[in-house]
């Protein structure tokens, strides 16, 4: 089968730095399905893992964190899903990624895509989706329906593939979305997704939060750098209020005053963390992303996918990495087709 792949973590302008390779089809047993990939999507996750150092991988290591494509094969223990079936998923970060034709997951992760679109732009959703999700609904203390009813919800960095499906998530659940981007086309794009107000995260938030009449805000996702925004999230947050992080911190954080004064929850979110540890209820993951599929289909929700950079091979594959690099992304980048 094809796939693309690294042997050497190099900078992105290395034409070595993903190739072209070819690799035996694996085969599927125990709750594995082999998925026939269609389309893939790239986060940062590719490429903080494809960073540059000195490591060398003795086999082609194949990277790609969110895929849409057709159940080929099922192993014996598999109950969900069927040959035939359209599926999307993000997968597992300890096993072989999705940037191949051929793909083992465990079904427990996967989820019937949505109906309403084709196979790039459900790649676009899995990793994003199953982040904001589980942020806000399972480690926050909200419920997906109401739970943001009477409340306000910051977002930083409300533009990016994170913060576009966030948006749209916190807004059905009922709160007042803030979003935050710094670009006019960025601006446009959180509006689109429906942030009820959109401030600059390159100005301080805190005087444009008192502009828009926001003295505290009951909620914070930051979804782009732990420590930049630490401090002022302490002080617009209002006592009893949460924030939510996916990003690894550079260094300690100071989490005691005004967090512990105010009583502010802080929330992780590591969205491998469920097939990474094979937790019991790892099928939530699958079970959430089917409930993804059905409010597209029902059209509460609408896709991230921004563009389509050509098909899956190294050559747009690095060109997509260069441009996620950027850190200037709108939604989501996707390859499609073989
Ligand atoms: N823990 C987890 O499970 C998990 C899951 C997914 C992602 N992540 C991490 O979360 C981060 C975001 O992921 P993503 O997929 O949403 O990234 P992304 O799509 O690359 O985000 C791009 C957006 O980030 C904004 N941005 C860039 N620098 C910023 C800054 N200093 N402050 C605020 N916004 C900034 C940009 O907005 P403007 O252009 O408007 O400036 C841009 O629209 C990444 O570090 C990723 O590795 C973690």
């Amino acid at each position: 089968m094809k796939a693309v792949a690294l042997t050497r973590y190099l900078p992105i302008d290395d034409p070595q730095s993903l190739v072209d390779v070819e690799l035996p089809a694996p085969a599927a047993s125990g709750h594995d399905l082999l998925v026939r990939v269609e389309a893939i999507s790239v986060n940062p996750v590719d490429t903080k893992v494809r960073s540059p150092k000195p490591q060398v991988e003795a086999q082609p290591r194949v990277l790609g964190f969110d895929a849409a494509g057709v159940v080929e094969a099922v192993g014996e223990s598999v109950t969900r899903f069927k040959v035939g079936d359209r599926v999307y998923y993000a997968g597992d970060i300890t096993r072989p990624g999705t940037n191949s034709e051929l793909h083992l997951v465990d079904e427990r992760i996967v989820g019937a895509a949505p109906a309403s679109l084709s196979a790039a732009q459900a790649a676009a959703l899995p990793l994003t989706a199953i982040t904001a999700w589980e942020l806000l609904f399972q480690r926050m203390p909200f419920d997906p329906d109401h739970g943001g009813r009477g409340k306000s919800l910051l977002i930083i960095a409300g533009a990016g593939g994170v913060g576009s499906i966030a948006i749209q998530i916190a807004k059905r659940a009922g709160f007042r979305v803030i979003a935050t981007a710094s670009r006019g086309e960025s601006v446009e794009w959180c509006k689109r997704m429906g942030a009820d107000h959109v401030i600059d995260h390159r100005q301080p938030l805190a005087p444009q939060l008192k502009a828009l009449g926001f003295e505290q805000i009951d909620a914070a996702l930051n979804l782009a750098d732990t420590d930049r925004y630490w401090e002022t999230l302490g002080e617009v947050l209002a006592p009893q209020g949460h924030v939510g992080l996916i990003v690894e911190p550079s260094g300690a954080l100071k989490i005691g005053d005004p967090y512990k004064a105010k009583c502010i929850g802080i929330h992780w979110e590591m969205m491998f963390s469920r097939p990474r540890f094979k937790t019991p209820d790892m099928i939530e993951q699958g079970k959430l992303l089917d409930r993804v599929a059905q409010l597209i289909d029902a059209g509460e929700l609408k896709g991230t996918h921004t563009e389509t950079l050509g098909k899956i091979d190294a050559a747009n594959l690095r060109e997509t990495h260069r441009r996620l690099e950027s850190g200037a992304t709108i939604g989501k980048l996707v390859l499609a087709g073989w």
